[in-house]
Protein backbone atom coordinates (compact mmCIF):
# COMPACT_ATOMS: atom_id res chain seq x y z
CA UNK A 1 0.00 0.00 0.00
CA UNK A 2 1.06 3.42 -0.82
CA UNK A 3 2.79 5.92 2.05
CA UNK A 4 0.19 8.36 3.19
CA UNK A 5 0.84 11.39 5.33
CA UNK A 6 -0.83 12.73 8.59
CA UNK A 7 -2.29 15.27 6.88
CA UNK A 8 -5.68 14.90 7.92
CA UNK A 9 -6.75 17.97 8.92
CA UNK A 10 -6.97 19.57 5.67
CA UNK A 11 -9.69 17.07 4.45
CA UNK A 12 -10.40 14.68 7.56
CA UNK A 13 -9.34 12.14 5.71
CA UNK A 14 -5.45 11.54 5.41
CA UNK A 15 -4.21 12.46 1.85
CA UNK A 16 -1.24 10.24 -0.23
CA UNK A 17 2.41 11.65 0.09
CA UNK A 18 3.21 11.63 -3.49
CA UNK A 19 0.48 12.18 -5.13
CA UNK A 20 1.64 15.85 -5.16
CA UNK A 21 -1.05 17.54 -7.38
CA UNK A 22 -4.38 15.93 -4.72
CA UNK A 23 -2.12 17.51 -1.87
CA UNK A 24 -2.01 20.65 -3.80
CA UNK A 25 -5.74 21.08 -4.84
CA UNK A 26 -6.47 20.48 -0.93
CA UNK A 27 -4.25 23.41 -0.23
CA UNK A 28 -5.56 25.82 -2.05
CA UNK A 29 -8.92 24.82 -1.33
CA UNK A 30 -8.42 25.03 2.31
CA UNK A 31 -7.22 28.79 1.89
CA UNK A 32 -10.16 29.84 -0.72
CA UNK A 33 -13.27 27.28 0.23
CA UNK A 34 -15.34 27.81 3.15
CA UNK A 35 -14.79 24.95 5.66
CA UNK A 36 -17.96 24.12 6.53
CA UNK A 37 -18.44 22.70 2.66
CA UNK A 38 -18.18 19.34 3.21
CA UNK A 39 -15.32 17.21 2.00
CA UNK A 40 -16.60 13.72 1.17
CA UNK A 41 -14.09 11.81 0.11
CA UNK A 42 -10.27 12.65 -0.63
CA UNK A 43 -10.19 12.11 -4.36
CA UNK A 44 -9.57 14.35 -6.65
CA UNK A 45 -10.29 14.43 -10.60
CA UNK A 46 -9.08 15.43 -13.89
CA UNK A 47 -10.62 13.48 -16.26
CA UNK A 48 -13.57 10.97 -16.31
CA UNK A 49 -14.61 8.48 -18.53
CA UNK A 50 -18.37 5.99 -17.51
CA UNK A 51 -17.42 4.81 -13.93
CA UNK A 52 -13.71 5.70 -14.16
CA UNK A 53 -12.20 8.85 -12.54
CA UNK A 54 -9.05 10.15 -13.73
CA UNK A 55 -7.69 11.79 -10.22
CA UNK A 56 -5.50 14.99 -10.74
CA UNK A 57 -2.15 13.00 -10.29
CA UNK A 58 -3.39 11.02 -13.03
CA UNK A 59 -4.40 7.22 -10.77
CA UNK A 60 -7.83 5.96 -12.22
CA UNK A 61 -10.38 5.53 -9.18
CA UNK A 62 -13.72 3.38 -9.37
CA UNK A 63 -16.34 5.69 -8.58
CA UNK A 64 -19.29 4.23 -6.61
CA UNK A 65 -20.56 7.74 -6.13
CA UNK A 66 -21.50 8.91 -9.25
CA UNK A 67 -21.48 12.65 -8.33
CA UNK A 68 -24.01 11.78 -5.65
CA UNK A 69 -26.62 10.01 -8.19
CA UNK A 70 -25.93 12.58 -10.74
CA UNK A 71 -24.27 10.19 -13.22
CA UNK A 72 -26.68 7.27 -13.36
CA UNK A 73 -25.46 7.72 -17.48
CA UNK A 74 -22.17 7.50 -16.40
CA UNK A 75 -19.28 10.12 -16.62
CA UNK A 76 -19.56 12.29 -20.39
CA UNK A 77 -21.51 9.27 -22.45
CA UNK A 78 -20.30 10.79 -25.70
CA UNK A 79 -24.16 11.72 -27.22
CA UNK A 80 -24.15 13.92 -24.50
CA UNK A 81 -20.92 15.69 -24.72
CA UNK A 82 -21.98 16.34 -28.34
CA UNK A 83 -25.62 17.49 -27.64
CA UNK A 84 -24.10 20.14 -25.16
CA UNK A 85 -21.22 21.52 -27.80
CA UNK A 86 -23.15 21.54 -30.11
CA UNK A 87 -26.06 23.81 -28.78
CA UNK A 88 -22.90 26.06 -26.87
CA UNK A 89 -22.11 26.73 -30.47
CA UNK A 90 -25.75 27.82 -31.50
CA UNK A 91 -26.97 29.86 -28.10
CA UNK A 92 -26.41 29.31 -24.25
CA UNK A 93 -28.83 31.56 -22.96
CA UNK A 94 -31.97 33.80 -23.56
CA UNK A 95 -34.39 33.41 -20.58
CA UNK A 96 -36.99 31.09 -21.60
CA UNK A 97 -39.24 33.75 -20.90
CA UNK A 98 -37.68 36.14 -23.06
CA UNK A 99 -37.13 34.38 -25.83
CA UNK A 100 -38.59 31.04 -25.69
CA UNK A 101 -36.81 27.59 -27.64
CA UNK A 102 -37.79 24.18 -28.49
CA UNK A 103 -35.34 22.21 -26.37
CA UNK A 104 -37.55 23.54 -22.96
CA UNK A 105 -40.51 22.10 -24.65
CA UNK A 106 -38.63 18.73 -25.95
CA UNK A 107 -37.53 17.98 -22.08
CA UNK A 108 -40.95 18.93 -20.75
CA UNK A 109 -42.33 16.52 -23.39
CA UNK A 110 -40.15 13.63 -22.54
CA UNK A 111 -41.10 13.94 -18.54
CA UNK A 112 -44.67 13.88 -19.36
CA UNK A 113 -44.03 10.77 -21.86
CA UNK A 114 -42.24 9.53 -18.99
CA UNK A 115 -43.99 10.18 -15.69
CA UNK A 116 -47.97 11.46 -16.66
CA UNK A 117 -49.34 12.36 -13.12
CA UNK A 118 -53.16 12.28 -14.24
CA UNK A 119 -55.49 14.06 -16.35
CA UNK A 120 -53.17 16.18 -17.70
CA UNK A 121 -49.13 17.25 -16.90
CA UNK A 122 -47.32 20.17 -17.03
CA UNK A 123 -43.59 20.73 -16.18
CA UNK A 124 -41.47 23.52 -14.90
CA UNK A 125 -37.89 23.38 -15.02
CA UNK A 126 -35.65 24.69 -12.43
CA UNK A 127 -31.67 24.90 -11.74
CA UNK A 128 -31.68 21.79 -9.12
CA UNK A 129 -32.98 19.66 -6.23
CA UNK A 130 -33.38 22.12 -4.21
CA UNK A 131 -35.26 24.56 -6.57
CA UNK A 132 -37.35 21.83 -7.68
CA UNK A 133 -38.80 21.54 -3.69
CA UNK A 134 -39.01 25.07 -3.62
CA UNK A 135 -41.28 25.83 -6.43
CA UNK A 136 -43.12 22.65 -5.81
CA UNK A 137 -43.92 24.38 -2.02
CA UNK A 138 -44.59 27.47 -3.63
CA UNK A 139 -46.91 25.60 -6.42
CA UNK A 140 -48.94 23.40 -3.46
CA UNK A 141 -49.77 25.87 -1.37
CA UNK A 142 -51.29 28.25 -4.24
CA UNK A 143 -52.85 25.56 -5.91
CA UNK A 144 -54.74 24.04 -2.66
CA UNK A 145 -55.29 27.84 -0.74
CA UNK A 146 -53.48 26.02 1.94
CA UNK A 147 -50.48 26.06 4.25
CA UNK A 148 -49.32 23.03 6.29
CA UNK A 149 -46.63 21.16 4.57
CA UNK A 150 -46.00 17.19 6.55
CA UNK A 151 -42.62 15.81 6.12
CA UNK A 152 -40.52 13.28 7.36
CA UNK A 153 -37.78 12.53 9.96
CA UNK A 154 -34.72 11.46 7.81
CA UNK A 155 -35.74 13.70 4.88
CA UNK A 156 -33.32 15.26 2.70
CA UNK A 157 -34.54 17.68 0.33
CA UNK A 158 -31.56 20.38 -0.11
CA UNK A 159 -30.14 23.80 1.17
CA UNK A 160 -32.55 26.82 0.49
CA UNK A 161 -34.31 27.87 3.60
CA UNK A 162 -37.84 25.59 2.60
CA UNK A 163 -35.75 23.10 1.56
CA UNK A 164 -33.63 22.83 4.69
CA UNK A 165 -36.45 23.49 6.73
CA UNK A 166 -37.93 20.04 5.31
CA UNK A 167 -34.44 18.56 6.04
CA UNK A 168 -34.32 16.73 8.89
CA UNK A 169 -30.53 16.30 9.78
CA UNK A 170 -29.94 19.05 12.78
CA UNK A 171 -26.47 19.29 11.65
CA UNK A 172 -27.59 20.65 8.13
CA UNK A 173 -29.80 23.19 10.35
CA UNK A 174 -27.72 24.07 12.91
CA UNK A 175 -27.50 28.21 13.89
CA UNK A 176 -29.56 29.06 10.46
CA UNK A 177 -33.10 29.27 11.54
CA UNK A 178 -35.38 30.86 11.96
CA UNK A 179 -37.00 28.26 9.67
CA UNK A 180 -40.06 28.50 7.67
CA UNK A 181 -43.44 28.67 9.32
CA UNK A 182 -46.46 25.45 8.78
CA UNK A 183 -43.58 23.03 8.41
CA UNK A 184 -44.57 19.23 10.39
CA UNK A 185 -42.56 16.48 10.52
CA UNK A 186 -43.98 12.84 11.32
CA UNK A 187 -41.67 9.92 11.58
CA UNK A 188 -40.52 8.01 8.20
CA UNK A 189 -41.79 4.36 7.99
CA UNK A 190 -38.41 3.01 8.58
CA UNK A 191 -38.59 -0.94 8.78
CA UNK A 192 -35.26 -1.31 9.57
CA UNK A 193 -34.71 0.10 12.68
CA UNK A 194 -38.63 0.47 14.04
CA UNK A 195 -40.31 -2.51 13.26
CA UNK A 196 -41.09 -3.82 16.76
CA UNK A 197 -41.72 -7.26 15.67
CA UNK A 198 -44.58 -5.93 13.34
CA UNK A 199 -44.98 -7.78 9.28
CA UNK A 200 -44.42 -4.99 7.20
CA UNK A 201 -48.12 -4.32 6.39
CA UNK A 202 -48.85 -3.98 9.98
CA UNK A 203 -46.54 -1.87 10.66
CA UNK A 204 -47.23 0.16 7.53
CA UNK A 205 -51.26 0.70 9.39
CA UNK A 206 -49.11 1.49 12.31
CA UNK A 207 -47.71 4.53 10.38
CA UNK A 208 -50.99 5.58 8.93
CA UNK A 209 -52.72 5.39 12.10
CA UNK A 210 -50.43 7.78 13.35
CA UNK A 211 -50.62 9.97 10.76
CA UNK A 212 -54.40 10.49 11.35
CA UNK A 213 -53.69 10.77 14.97
CA UNK A 214 -51.37 14.04 13.86
CA UNK A 215 -54.33 15.64 11.84
CA UNK A 216 -55.99 15.37 15.38
CA UNK A 217 -53.46 16.46 17.69
CA UNK A 218 -50.96 18.54 15.89
CA UNK A 219 -52.43 19.94 12.05
CA UNK A 220 -55.70 19.99 11.10
CA UNK A 221 -55.89 17.98 7.58
CA UNK A 222 -57.75 20.64 6.44
CA UNK A 223 -54.84 23.32 6.40
CA UNK A 224 -53.03 20.81 4.67
CA UNK A 225 -51.51 21.55 1.66
CA UNK A 226 -49.22 18.96 0.66
CA UNK A 227 -47.30 15.69 2.17
CA UNK A 228 -43.35 15.36 0.70
CA UNK A 229 -41.35 12.10 0.91
CA UNK A 230 -39.04 10.30 -0.40
CA UNK A 231 -39.95 6.85 -1.74
CA UNK A 232 -36.32 5.82 -0.49
CA UNK A 233 -35.06 8.35 1.55
CA UNK A 234 -31.35 9.36 -0.30
CA UNK A 235 -29.23 11.20 2.81
CA UNK A 236 -31.21 9.88 4.85
CA UNK A 237 -30.07 6.15 4.71
CA UNK A 238 -31.37 4.80 1.72
CA UNK A 239 -34.65 4.12 3.86
CA UNK A 240 -37.09 2.31 1.71
CA UNK A 241 -40.95 2.98 2.70
CA UNK A 242 -42.77 -0.16 2.67
CA UNK A 243 -45.32 -0.28 -0.25
CA UNK A 244 -48.53 -0.56 1.67
CA UNK A 245 -47.45 3.13 3.58
CA UNK A 246 -47.10 4.87 0.07
CA UNK A 247 -50.34 3.23 -0.94
CA UNK A 248 -52.57 4.52 2.13
CA UNK A 249 -50.62 7.79 2.01
CA UNK A 250 -51.62 8.13 -1.65
CA UNK A 251 -55.90 7.41 -0.15
CA UNK A 252 -55.19 9.98 2.55
CA UNK A 253 -54.22 12.70 0.36
CA UNK A 254 -57.38 11.84 -2.05
CA UNK A 255 -59.83 11.99 0.86
CA UNK A 256 -59.07 14.76 2.44
CA UNK A 257 -57.46 17.04 -0.96
CA UNK A 258 -53.86 17.19 -0.17
CA UNK A 259 -51.29 17.43 -2.54
CA UNK A 260 -48.99 14.31 -2.65
CA UNK A 261 -45.29 15.28 -3.38
CA UNK A 262 -42.96 12.69 -4.08
CA UNK A 263 -38.89 13.48 -4.16
CA UNK A 264 -37.39 11.75 -6.55
CA UNK A 265 -34.41 13.90 -7.01
CA UNK A 266 -31.87 10.67 -5.74
CA UNK A 267 -33.92 7.90 -6.65
CA UNK A 268 -34.87 9.68 -10.35
CA UNK A 269 -33.89 8.41 -13.91
CA UNK A 270 -33.24 4.69 -13.75
CA UNK A 271 -31.34 4.57 -10.31
CA UNK A 272 -33.88 2.11 -9.01
CA UNK A 273 -34.87 0.13 -11.66
CA UNK A 274 -37.13 2.04 -13.47
CA UNK A 275 -37.73 5.76 -14.33
CA UNK A 276 -38.60 7.04 -11.26
CA UNK A 277 -38.90 5.48 -7.48
CA UNK A 278 -42.81 6.02 -7.44
CA UNK A 279 -43.37 3.78 -10.66
CA UNK A 280 -42.35 0.33 -7.84
CA UNK A 281 -45.68 1.79 -5.96
CA UNK A 282 -48.29 1.47 -8.30
CA UNK A 283 -49.24 5.60 -7.08
CA UNK A 284 -48.79 8.64 -9.58
CA UNK A 285 -48.07 11.71 -7.23
CA UNK A 286 -50.05 15.09 -7.77
CA UNK A 287 -46.51 16.83 -8.19
CA UNK A 288 -43.09 15.32 -8.29
CA UNK A 289 -39.43 16.84 -8.53
CA UNK A 290 -36.19 15.39 -10.13
CA UNK A 291 -32.54 16.71 -10.94
CA UNK A 292 -29.36 15.35 -10.46
CA UNK A 293 -29.05 12.22 -12.90
CA UNK A 294 -31.72 14.31 -15.49
CA UNK A 295 -28.72 15.95 -17.44
CA UNK A 296 -25.31 13.89 -16.78
CA UNK A 297 -24.06 17.08 -14.44
CA UNK A 298 -25.31 20.00 -16.36
CA UNK A 299 -27.37 22.10 -13.22
CA UNK A 300 -31.19 20.97 -14.46
CA UNK A 301 -33.96 20.10 -12.64
CA UNK A 302 -37.94 19.90 -12.71
CA UNK A 303 -41.08 20.13 -11.22
CA UNK A 304 -43.92 17.67 -12.88
CA UNK A 305 -47.10 18.09 -12.16
CA UNK A 306 -51.05 17.43 -12.56
CA UNK A 307 -52.00 20.34 -15.04
CA UNK A 308 -55.18 20.82 -12.41
CA UNK A 309 -52.15 22.08 -9.77
CA UNK A 310 -49.90 23.44 -12.14
CA UNK A 311 -52.22 25.73 -13.58
CA UNK A 312 -54.00 26.53 -10.44
CA UNK A 313 -51.26 29.05 -9.01
CA UNK A 314 -50.96 32.68 -9.84
CA UNK A 315 -48.77 34.21 -12.98
CA UNK A 316 -45.15 35.26 -11.92
CA UNK A 317 -45.24 33.50 -8.69
CA UNK A 318 -42.94 30.55 -10.07
CA UNK A 319 -40.06 31.60 -12.09
CA UNK A 320 -36.00 32.48 -12.75
CA UNK A 321 -33.66 33.50 -15.01
CA UNK A 322 -31.77 30.14 -15.85
CA UNK A 323 -34.46 27.56 -15.40
CA UNK A 324 -34.21 25.23 -18.29
CA UNK A 325 -31.18 26.60 -19.69
CA UNK A 326 -30.58 25.96 -23.07
CA UNK A 327 -27.30 23.77 -22.74
CA UNK A 328 -28.85 21.97 -20.22
CA UNK A 329 -31.57 20.81 -21.84
CA UNK A 330 -29.79 19.51 -24.76
CA UNK A 331 -27.82 17.53 -22.48
CA UNK A 332 -30.69 16.10 -20.92
CA UNK A 333 -32.42 15.07 -23.83
CA UNK A 334 -29.72 13.23 -25.00
CA UNK A 335 -29.23 11.81 -21.70
CA UNK A 336 -33.18 10.19 -21.61
CA UNK A 337 -32.40 9.09 -25.07
CA UNK A 338 -29.23 7.14 -24.07
CA UNK A 339 -30.63 6.03 -21.14
CA UNK A 340 -33.49 4.17 -22.96
CA UNK A 341 -31.49 3.53 -26.18
CA UNK A 342 -28.83 1.20 -23.71
CA UNK A 343 -31.99 0.37 -21.25
CA UNK A 344 -30.23 1.70 -18.15
CA UNK A 345 -33.26 0.70 -16.19
CA UNK A 346 -32.08 -3.25 -16.75
CA UNK A 347 -28.48 -2.57 -16.14
CA UNK A 348 -30.01 -0.65 -12.80
CA UNK A 349 -31.46 -3.80 -12.39
CA UNK A 350 -28.50 -6.06 -12.83
CA UNK A 351 -26.07 -3.74 -10.95
CA UNK A 352 -28.44 -3.54 -8.20
CA UNK A 353 -28.43 -7.70 -7.71
CA UNK A 354 -25.09 -7.89 -7.63
CA UNK A 355 -24.50 -5.38 -5.18
CA UNK A 356 -27.49 -6.63 -3.03
CA UNK A 357 -25.95 -10.40 -3.30
CA UNK A 358 -22.18 -9.38 -2.32
CA UNK A 359 -23.76 -6.93 0.63
CA UNK A 360 -26.22 -9.97 1.81
CA UNK A 361 -22.85 -12.37 2.12
CA UNK A 362 -20.44 -9.36 3.50
CA UNK A 363 -23.21 -9.10 5.79
CA UNK A 364 -22.87 -13.02 7.11
CA UNK A 365 -19.11 -12.92 6.93
CA UNK A 366 -19.07 -9.36 9.23
CA UNK A 367 -22.35 -9.94 11.18
CA UNK A 368 -20.78 -7.66 13.96
CA UNK A 369 -20.55 -4.64 12.03
CA UNK A 370 -23.00 -4.97 9.29
CA UNK A 371 -26.43 -4.94 10.50
CA UNK A 372 -28.72 -4.39 7.44
CA UNK A 373 -28.66 -4.44 4.01
CA UNK A 374 -31.49 -2.33 2.03
CA UNK A 375 -32.02 -1.07 -0.63
CA UNK A 376 -34.31 -0.58 -4.14
CA UNK A 377 -33.00 -2.23 -7.42
CA UNK A 378 -29.41 -0.12 -7.76
CA UNK A 379 -29.85 1.92 -4.93
CA UNK A 380 -28.19 -0.35 -2.45
CA UNK A 381 -26.72 0.39 0.95
CA UNK A 382 -25.53 -1.32 4.04
CA UNK A 383 -25.28 -0.06 7.63
CA UNK A 384 -21.97 -0.30 9.91
CA UNK A 385 -23.18 -0.70 13.70
CA UNK A 386 -21.14 -1.41 16.54
CA UNK A 387 -21.82 -5.27 17.94
CA UNK A 388 -24.12 -6.02 14.83
CA UNK A 389 -27.20 -4.54 16.64
CA UNK A 390 -28.79 -1.79 14.28
CA UNK A 391 -29.39 0.84 17.30
CA UNK A 392 -25.94 1.51 17.84
CA UNK A 393 -24.15 3.19 14.48
CA UNK A 394 -20.86 3.01 13.57
CA UNK A 395 -20.49 5.97 12.48
CA UNK A 396 -16.39 5.92 12.73
CA UNK A 397 -15.95 2.92 10.89
CA UNK A 398 -17.92 4.01 7.90
CA UNK A 399 -15.52 7.08 7.74
CA UNK A 400 -12.43 4.87 8.06
CA UNK A 401 -14.10 2.84 5.34
CA UNK A 402 -14.10 5.72 2.73
CA UNK A 403 -10.61 6.37 3.93
CA UNK A 404 -9.85 2.60 3.32
CA UNK A 405 -11.60 1.76 -0.16
CA UNK A 406 -9.62 5.25 -1.31
CA UNK A 407 -6.32 4.19 -0.80
CA UNK A 408 -7.20 0.81 -2.57
CA UNK A 409 -8.73 2.66 -5.86
CA UNK A 410 -12.83 3.79 -5.18
CA UNK A 411 -14.80 6.43 -4.19
CA UNK A 412 -17.49 6.06 -1.88
CA UNK A 413 -19.95 8.15 0.20
CA UNK A 414 -21.79 7.60 3.60
CA UNK A 415 -25.46 8.83 4.08
CA UNK A 416 -27.88 8.74 7.71
CA UNK A 417 -27.81 11.53 10.39
CA UNK A 418 -25.18 9.24 11.79
CA UNK A 419 -23.31 8.50 8.51
CA UNK A 420 -23.01 5.28 9.57
CA UNK A 421 -24.26 3.85 5.93
CA UNK A 422 -22.07 2.99 3.12
CA UNK A 423 -24.31 3.50 -0.28
CA UNK A 424 -23.89 2.73 -3.58
CA UNK A 425 -24.62 5.20 -5.99
CA UNK A 426 -22.60 4.11 -8.87
CA UNK A 427 -22.96 4.96 -12.54
CA UNK A 428 -25.07 2.63 -14.19
CA UNK A 429 -23.22 2.06 -16.98
CA UNK A 430 -20.52 0.50 -14.39
CA UNK A 431 -18.27 -2.51 -16.43
CA UNK A 432 -19.09 -6.06 -14.97
CA UNK A 433 -15.51 -6.31 -13.76
CA UNK A 434 -14.93 -2.46 -12.73
CA UNK A 435 -18.19 -3.35 -10.44
CA UNK A 436 -16.59 -6.34 -9.06
CA UNK A 437 -13.75 -4.74 -7.93
CA UNK A 438 -15.23 -2.09 -6.53
CA UNK A 439 -16.95 -4.75 -4.16
CA UNK A 440 -14.04 -6.86 -3.44
CA UNK A 441 -12.58 -3.25 -2.74
CA UNK A 442 -15.50 -2.58 -0.19
CA UNK A 443 -14.80 -6.29 1.59
CA UNK A 444 -11.44 -6.17 1.47
CA UNK A 445 -11.59 -2.81 3.44
CA UNK A 446 -14.30 -4.34 5.96
CA UNK A 447 -12.27 -7.27 6.65
CA UNK A 448 -9.06 -5.12 7.48
CA UNK A 449 -10.78 -2.55 9.61
CA UNK A 450 -12.83 -5.09 10.95
CA UNK A 451 -9.73 -7.15 12.47
C1 LIG B 1 -34.08 13.69 -2.32
C2 LIG B 1 -33.32 14.96 -2.59
N1 LIG B 1 -34.00 16.09 -2.77
C3 LIG B 1 -33.38 17.26 -3.02
C4 LIG B 1 -32.01 17.33 -3.08
C5 LIG B 1 -31.34 18.64 -3.34
O1 LIG B 1 -30.80 18.64 -4.64
P1 LIG B 1 -29.70 19.72 -5.05
O2 LIG B 1 -28.46 19.38 -4.33
O3 LIG B 1 -29.59 19.57 -6.55
O4 LIG B 1 -30.25 21.06 -4.68
C6 LIG B 1 -31.25 16.17 -2.89
C7 LIG B 1 -29.78 16.20 -2.95
O5 LIG B 1 -29.09 15.31 -2.54
C8 LIG B 1 -31.92 14.95 -2.64
O6 LIG B 1 -31.26 13.81 -2.44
Amino acid sequence: MAVITTRKEQTGFELFKERRKTQEIFERRKKLVPNALSIFTPATISEAKGAIITDADGVPLIDFTGGIGVLNAGHCPPSVVKAIQEQAAKFLHTCFGVAAYELYLNVAEKMVELFPHGEGTKVMLTNSGAESVENAIKIARQATKRSAIICYSGAFHGRTLMATTLTSKVGYRLGIGPFAPEVYRIDFPDYSHDNRGMSEDEFSDYHLKKLDDFFHYYVSEKDVAAIIIECVQGEGGFRVAPKKYIQGLRKVCDQYGILLIIDEVQTGFCRTGKWGAYQHYGITPDISTWAKSMASGMPLGAVVGKLSVMDGINPGTIGGTYLGNPVCCAASIATMEYMKEIDLNAKAQKVGDRVRFRFEEMKKKFPKHISDVRGLGAMMAFELSVDGDIQKPDGELAKQMVQRCYEKGLIIITAAAAGNVIRVLSPLVIEDNDLNRGLDIIEESLGELAK
